[in-house]
């Protein structure tokens, strides 16, 4: 956990004028007001796409918080990243039963063929994996969700289709 701002990495939000503009604007508009903490990440997350850590301690001094509460906060809560999504997103459920139906070996074609593990985005910055709790579909188990779409009962040798299917989107 970072805790100092130090040193801010050159390509942080915070050393780009524009963008840390909106970081200001949205901590001016929510400070002091009830809730302000959550709005603030909220809003951040939507306005700039993730929440750095170098934004983390920054939001902890303009809120006067403990950097470990926001670190909290976005640690806790699988819609903040801490780093740019990809273009697109295949998000694993980790609820029971697509835990029992095998979700793990359709997570391990996933690190295979894109080389990344979970909570990471390729390097070309096409697609981001991440794990979710139970989308509601466990009949369908196990499931993915391809951004927004639900994929149920997932083979993991189906896998190299999901990828190549979003490959194709962008071609
Ligand atoms: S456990 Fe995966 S959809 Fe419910």
């Amino acid at each position: 956990m970072l805790k100092t701002l130090e040193k801010i990495p050159a390509q942080d939000p915070l050393n780009d004028p524009e963008q840390k503009a909106i970081i200001d604007r949205i901590l001016l508009e929510n400070k002091g007001l009830p809730g302000a903490t959550m709005v603030v990440l909220n809003s951040l997350q939507e306005a700039i796409g993730h929440i750095s850590p170098p934004m983390q301690v920054y939001v902890a001094e303009q809120l006067g918080e403990p950097v470990s509460r926001i670190h909290g906060v976005v640690s806790f809560y699988s819609f903040f990243t801490t780093t740019p999504r990809g273009k697109h997103t295949i998000k694993f459920c980790m609820g029971t039963a697509c835990y029992v139906s095998g979700i793990e070996q359709v997570i391990e074609k996933a690190k295979q063929i894109l080389e990344i593990e979970p909570g990471q985005t390729t390097e070309d910055g096409l697609i981001t994996l991440e794990l979710c709790r139970c989308v509601g579909a466990c009949s369908q188990a196990p499931v993915i969700v391809v951004d927004e779409e639900v994929e149920g009962r997932v083979k993991p040798n189906r896998f190299p289709k999901t990828i190549q299917d979003i490959k194709t989107k962008e071609e």
